[in-house]
């Protein structure tokens, strides 16, 4: 039988190449071997979006990056995780058997109490990760594509289905054997995670990224922008973010014969740079020219995901014995 795959992202600004090295691309390649899901984690990011008109439009965007990077709606249900109610409701359940000490063990929230203290996080954040073991068990998804830093939410899912399989299957006469499927992540090893131009994790909320989509003047301002060591031999920081784009062979090659010339590398990296980015960022200006289709893309992806998501409630429920 295919093996499922499930993604999700958060529609909370512009993806980067971060996004797309650690996660989006694989999206691209596996949709051909899986039944793939792409989801656009919009209940996941009402934890830090809390505006309509950004959400809406954030959403969206998400939408459209999918299609851009090559995410094909014949092959791939694409769908906002609100539009298929299933998601919270299992949520719910997962939060009933699961102790507060084991989710205070999740990064996230761990990040969270670092930067806020406990009184500003909330308790969706708290419970992140139930609602996002409930995306991936709701499909019977085999494999997770995701960045590295996503890892221990899929154990978090893994472990989730472990319990809940244990407490209730062969609670019913209705129900036999397992209710779920034990996931796995994806991680490609030679990325794992991309830096960001001050040599921090590219990440959205640490202001130090290239977006995916950019403009030629975007590139070369973020570019300048990368954070250099003066003493060093070569620039990393710039050499980590160029062996997205070419051999490590032909990186010692290019950056030995400049040694000390952080201009003409960063030169050189803009030049890959804007080669890449420019038909990716030409595909998504055709794209966002026609929302009718895209709209068409989540509706049917909202029905196909419901009917899958549907069933599975189903035995959960006979499970759990509310019917
Ligand atoms: P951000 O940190 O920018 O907010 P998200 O948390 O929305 O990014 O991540 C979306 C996906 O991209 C996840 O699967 C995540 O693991 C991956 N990802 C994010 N940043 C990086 C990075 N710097 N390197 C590799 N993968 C990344
Ligand atoms: N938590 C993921 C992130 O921050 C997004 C996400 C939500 C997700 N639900 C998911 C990823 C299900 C994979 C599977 O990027």
């Amino acid at each position: 039988m295919q093996k499922t795959i499930l993604s999700g992202v958060k529609p909370t600004g512009r993806p980067h190449i971060g996004n797309y090295f650690g996660a989006m691309r694989q999206f691209v390649e596996l949709q051909n071997e899986y039944q793939s899901y792409f989801m656009i984690a919009d209940y996941h990011a009402l934890n830090l979006i809390q505006n309509a008109k950004e959400m809406r439009e954030l959403s969206l965007d998400v939408a459209i990056d999918f299609l851009a990077i090559g995410l094909n709606p014949k092959k791939s249900i694409i769908f906002k995780q609100s539009d298929v109610p299933e998601h919270t409701e299992l949520a719910w359940i997962f939060d009933t058997i699961t102790t507060v000490p084991y989710l205070k063990r999740a990064h996230a929230y761990k990040d969270a109490m670092a930067k806020g203290g406990e009184e500003d996080v909330s308790a969706g954040t708290f419970t992140y990760p139930m609602l996002m073991a409930a995306d991936i068990l709701l499909y019977d998804t085999d494999v997770v594509p995701v960045g590295q830093d996503q890892k221990q939410h899929i154990e978090f899912a893994r472990d989730t289905a472990e319990k809940f399989n244990r407490i209730f299957s062969g609670s019913t006469s209705l129900t036999t054997g397992e209710i779920f499927k034990l996931p796995e992540a994806l991680i490609i090893k030679d990325v794992e995670t991309v830096p960001g131009t001050d040599g921090r994790k590219m990440s959205k909320s640490y202001n130090n990224t290239i977006p995916l989509f950019a403009s030629d003047e975007e590139i070369e301002k973020a570019v300048m922008s990368i954070v250099t060591d003066s003493k060093a031999e070569y620039p990393e920081n710039v050499f980590y973010i160029h062996k997205l784009f070419r051999s490590v062979a032909e990186l010692d090659k290019i950056y030995e014969e400049n040694k000390g010339k952080y201009k003409v590398l960063k030169d050189i990296l803009i030049e890959d740079l804007k080669n890449f980015i420019r038909p990716l960022r030409e595909r998504r200006e055709e794209i966002a020219k026609d929302l009718n289709f895209v709209q068409k893309v989540l509706a049917e992806g909202k029905e196909r995901a419901r009917a899958k998501a549907s069933q599975k409630m189903i035995a959960v429920k006979r499970a759990i014995g509310v019917i």
